[in-house]
C-alpha cells in the first residue's frame, strides 16, 4: 500500500485564538480520513510570515508542502480547500496543485465550502439553526470577505438561500465587495430594525472580525451601526467552529477530484 497524505489548506489567520476554527475543521477531516497522514498549509504568505515572526512556527504554502510530500514518497495526496468561495485563493491553490500533477500517482482536490446550490442551502440552514430567534425589530447581518474576483457573486446567493429558508431580516454584506455595508444599512432602515446581530461569514473570526466588524474605531461595522442608532450584538465565531460547516468540507473531501 502506498503512502497517503491529507493536506488541508486554508487562507490562514495570524490571530492565534481564531485558529481554533481551522483546527476544528482539520480535526473533522482527520477523523474522516484516519489512514492518511495529516498536513496543514496556508495560501496566505503574509499570514505565514507573520506567524513565523511572532510565534516561530513555519506553516508552508501549498507548493512548499507538495514538494516535501513528493520528497517523502507519498503516492496519494488528497487536498481539501477550506476557502469559502471559488475565488482568488482557491485558484492560487489549484495552480500550485497543477504543477505537481506528475509527481504523485493520485493528486486530488476537494472544492471550497460554497460550490453547488446544495452547499449554500446547507450552510444557511446550519447557520439559522444556531442563530437566536429574531424579534420583529431585530436583524442578523453577516460580514463576508468580498473580492474583485467574479466569485464575489456567491455572497448574493447566500442571502438568497436565507430567504429560501423563510428567514427575513438576515443579510449578507462584505468588507471588500458587493453587497456593501451601505446596502445593508438601507435595508435595515426600511424594515424598522432597532437591534442588529453581527457575525463573520468567514472561516475564522480573525483580523476582519475583530477589527472591521467589532472594532472600536469609527469605521467598523459595529461603530457604523451604533452611530445610526442601532443596538449591536456581535457574535465572533468563525464558520469553521460550526460542526455542520466541517461536515460540508468532509463531504467535499470525500468527493475530491483528480487535479
Ligand atoms: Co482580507
Amino acid at each position: 500500500m502506498g503512502k497517503k497524505a491529507l493536506m488541508v489548506v486554508s487562507f490562514g489567520t495570524s490571530v492565534p485564538q481564531a485558529r481554533r476554527a481551522i483546527e476544528q475543521v482539520e480535526a473533522q477531516l482527520r477523523a474522516a480520513f484516519p489512514d492518511h497522514d495529516f498536513y496543514r498549509a496556508f495560501t496566505s504568505g503574509m499570514v505565514a510570515r507573520k506567524i513565523e515572526r511572532e510565534e516561530g512556527v513555519r506553516i508552508p504554502a501549498p507548493a512548499e508542502l507538495l514538494e516535501q510530500l513528493a520528497a517523502d514518497d507519498y503516492d496519494e495526496v488528497r487536498c481539501q480547500s477550506l476557502h469559502i468561495i471559488f475565488g482568488q485563493e482557491y485558484e492560487k491553490l489549484l495552480a500550485q496543485l497543477a504543477s505537481f500533477r506528475d509527481r504523485f500517482a493520485r493528486l486530488l482536490v476537494g472544492q471550497p465550502l460554497l460550490w453547488d446550490t446544495a452547499d449554500y442551502l446547507r450552510l444557511t440552514r446550519a447557520l439559522l439553526a444556531e442563530m437566536p430567534r429574531l424579534a420583529e425589530d431585530e436583524a442578523f447581518l453577516f460580514m463576508g470577505h468580498g473580492t474583485e474576483h467574479p466569485a464575489n457573486a456567491a455572497y448574493a446567493l447566500v442571502e438568497n438561500c436565507f430567504r429560501y429558508h423563510r428567514a427575513e431580516r438576515v443579510y449578507v454584506g462584505t468588507v471588500e465587495g458587493f453587497p456593501h455595508l451601505d446596502y445593508a444599512l438601507a435595508r435595515l432602515d426600511a424594515h424598522e430594525v432597532t437591534r442588529v446581530h453581527l457575525a463573520p461569514l468567514m472561516l475564522v473570526a480573525g483580523d476582519h472580525a475583530i477589527n472591521d466588524l467589532a472594532g472600536d474605531q469609527d469605521d467598523s461595522w459595529k461603530s457604523r451601526l451604533e452611530s445610526e442608532g442601532y443596538t449591536v450584538e456581535t457574535h465572533l465565531r468563525g464558520l469553521g467552529e460550526f460542526a455542520a460547516v466541517g461536515d460540508i468540507f468532509v463531504d467535499h473531501c470525500r468527493a475530491a477530484q483528480a487535479v
